[in-house]
């Protein structure tokens, strides 16, 4: 199904309210597969965006789910007092720093009750009997790995295709068990590296991702071998996607580096550094979700008065050549640059 779309092109799932139903059927209406962002919603909003989707197109689309941890009780120590001077700065009281499961078993329920056509799962490896239940009903499954460990156990457990996310990306790493030792949470390995190392180690289709902002970049990942490509940052900034007005603001000025962090949910992610990454970063220890929770309330405050220094700016390490457009316009340059760029290519050789 997704690989057969007329586009190569994929909207990543971006969770916080970035990825809307209209992103969604925009990019489904030019050829290429949008998915909705499951994570942080409740399954009653998860619902309602799969029905607008189905009201604005005819079109199949994904829904992506967050693979829950372990329940843990953790100390957040120090963390809590750092995150409390945050939130007095900002008005607000810092949140409460809980574990949850994000209503993962709700939403799996949800996703096959609605019949939707494609589940991609992330932040962990689903069990074989979730993935057995989710193809039984008709979807397309795909988890999102990093290196050639997670694809060989999301292998095992079924899926039909692998996301395959390099260190260039935007927004978490998808890594499975999160390496509190390692600052990325796991070892580093570029897209190109990883579709190689991850082609060699299982023999399933791949989606890459990671820096892809160009039709070039496009054709890189499809000269590498994957089936498709999926793009977040690129569509962070398109019309329909709801992005904040600072975080737009940022990527306009394009003035900021790019860092991985844990400083806002306690699980590696890659973002415009600022200042809270700066000053809570090196402290933040690897406590997804509590630390999400525990941060909401400031990262909230922060955007609603347009303070780009303490919200999660969440982009890949090529932002600053993403391009503001509507989402099918972009499908459609993104289209004719990766043939423009496989031709030029093609040509080194006549
Ligand atoms: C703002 C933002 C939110 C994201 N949210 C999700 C998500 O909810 N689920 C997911 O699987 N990936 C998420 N990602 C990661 C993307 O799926 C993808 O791996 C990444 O965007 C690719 O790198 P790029 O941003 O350089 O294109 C997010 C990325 C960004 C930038």
């Amino acid at each position: 199904m997704i690989e057969r779309r007329t586009s190569p092109v994929i909207a990543a799932p971006m969770a916080g309210g970035i990825s809307t139903p209209e992103l969604v059927a925009a990019v489904g209406g030019a050829g290429g597969f949008g998915f909705l962002a499951a994570g942080y919603l409740a399954e009653e909003a998860l619902a309602g965006q799969i029905r607008r989707v189905r009201e604005l197109t005819g079109e199949p689309f994904g829904v992506n789910l967050f693979v829950p941890g372990p329940r843990a009780d953790l100390d957040l120590g120090d963390y809590r007092e750092r995150v409390a001077a945050e939130a007095e700065r900002y008005g607000v009281r810092a949140g409460s720093g809980h574990w949850d499961d994000d209503l993962y078993q709700a939403k799996v329920e949800l996703v096959i009750a609605e019949r939707v056509p494609v589940v991609s799962l992330t932040f962990g490896c689903p069990e074989k009997s979730t993935v057995d239940r989710l193809r039984a009903a008709g979807a397309q499954v795909i988890c999102t790995v990093t290196t050639p460990a997670e694809a060989r156990r999301a292998a095992a457990a079924r899926v039909d295709l692998l996301c395959v996310q390099g260190a260039e990306a935007g927004g978490h790493r998808a890594v499975f068990d999160d390496d509190a030792d390692s600052a990325a949470g796991g070892e580093l390995f570029g897209l190109l590296g990883a579709l190689r190392v991850i082609s060699g180690a299982v023999d399933l289709p791949l989606i890459g991702a990671g820096g892809i902002v160009s039709g070039a970049d496009v054709a890189a990942v499809l000269s590498a071998g994957a089936v498709a490509a999926q793009l977040g940052t690129a569509f962070l900034v398109s019309d329909e996607a709801g992005t904040a007005p600072a975080q737009r603001a940022e990527f306009a000025s394009a003035t900021r580096g790019t860092a991985i962090t844990r400083a806002f949910s306690g699980r590696p992610a890659r973002g415009l550094v600022n200042r809270f990454m700066a000053e809570h970063g090196p402290h933040a220890p690897a406590a997804y979700p509590q630390l999400h929770h525990l941060t909401k309330p400031v990262r909230g405050a922060a955007s609603s008065a347009g303070d780009p220094e303490a919200m999660s700016l969440w982009a890949g390490q090529t932002y600053a050549q993403a391009t503001p457009l509507p989402a099918a316009e972009l499908v459609r340059a993104l289209d004719e640059q990766a043939k423009n760029a496989l031709d030029a290519a093609r040509a080194r050789w006549s």
